[in-house]
């Protein structure tokens, strides 16, 4: 008997736990009703008078010995307790941060604001509404001017004055020439509106970057070069060429087709079998556009040119519906984490 009590002393002495329920387990297997404890008591009276005072003191050392072992194991737990009360375990793995990532547009127009912030253009910005002096006045698109059709726009007022919302970034560079003398490069890049109805391939609002460059002597040389460096640096393309087109605001103008190749099935659907995709308007600034911003025509020439951003992104990303960019799918926006 003294023997079990001598074996329990020391599994008592030798006890350690750190978290509540097993230090409550330890204690009910010792000292509750049922336990170790109460079995010796009741045994007390077996035990032959002789041997009832040794077998007393050893079971009240080992009843002794099984509190104290709860109350320091208790008192241990309580000062740990206190040390982490504010900030918790701090050996505990944190939780993990979700990092964002950057809008596929935010990425095609920064990465074009690089290449050619890189031959000297600046960013210039002006307001989405706009009114009609600075989206087509100014821009030899006089009120009944046919190619204000080109445009379908959204009136906000009609009278006294038009305000509308800015159907190209155009404006950006009125004031910029109102405001600023020759020589200069800008590019505007920018939120624009128009009416129509959205599909896969057109939305009513969309991203532009614009350019305009103004000095002594800039030639459709200077364009097309200027050009063929940024379709160089974009998309690693280096065939271009430039079809005759129309804008009032150029003259001549053109649209540019870069040589896409036909390597790939998706190619010969993106380009419908013929290599060549149009990315962008441009042309030489009519003169009179420079005359409204009170820039000397016979002095100085320019160059202007424009292009869609989430085109650009849909060609470099092969993104066949423009929806996607303003649905914010998380399960789209992840696959830009690495772009550019
Ligand atoms: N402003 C034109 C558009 O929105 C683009 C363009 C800009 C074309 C400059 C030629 C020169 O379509």
């Amino acid at each position: 008997m003294i023997d079990k009590i001598k074996d329990h002393l020391q599994a008592v002495e030798q006890f350690d736990a750190q978290d509540p329920d097993a230090i409550e387990a330890f204690r009910i297997q010792y000292l509750g009703k049922k336990g170790i404890l109460n079995d010796f008591f009741t045994a007390f009276k077996a035990v032959p008078s002789e041997d009832k005072k040794a077998y007393g003191q050893a079971v009240n050392l080992l009843k002794t010995k099984a509190q104290e072992k709860v109350d320091a194991l208790k008192k241990q737990l309580e000062a740990k307790r206190e040390e982490h009360g504010v900030y918790g375990d701090l050996t505990r793995p944190g939780q993990e941060i979700g990092i964002g990532s950057r809008h596929p547009i935010s990425v095609v127009k920064d990465e074009i604001i690089r290449i050619f912030a890189n031959i000297g253009f600046n960013v210039s910005e002006g307001p989405e509404i706009e009114d009609d002096w600075h989206n087509f006045t100014a821009l030899n698109l006089p009120e009944y001017h046919p190619a204000r059709d080109m445009q379908d726009t959204f009136f906000i007022q009609t009278d006294p004055e038009k305000i509308l919302l800015r159907t190209h970034t155009s404006g950006v560079q009125v004031r910029y020439m109102e405001n600023n003398t020759p020589p200069f490069r800008t590019i505007s890049p920018g939120r624009v509106y128009r009416n129509e109805d959205i599909s896969a391939r057109s939305h009513c609002l969309f991203h532009q970057v614009e350019g305009l460059y103004v000095d002594k002597g800039v030639s459709f040389v200077d364009l097309k070069q200027t050009i063929l460096y940024f379709v160089k640096q974009l998309f690693g393309k280096s065939k271009i060429r430039l079809r005759p087109s129309y804008f009032p605001f150029t003259e001549p103008s053109a649209e540019v087709d870069i040589y896409w190749g036909l390597e790939t099935e998706a190619d010969y659907r993106i380009t419908k079998g013929t290599g060549w995709l149009e990315i962008m308007g441009c042309g030489m600034v009519d003169p009179n556009v420079l005359s409204n911003c009170k820039i000397d025509a016979e002095q100085y020439t320019g160059f202007a040119f424009g292009m869609g951003i989430e085109r650009i992104a849909m060609l470099l990303y092969q993104i066949e519906d423009i929806r996607m960019f303003y649905e914010n799918d998380i399960r789209f926006l992840r696959q830009f984490k690495s772009a550019f």
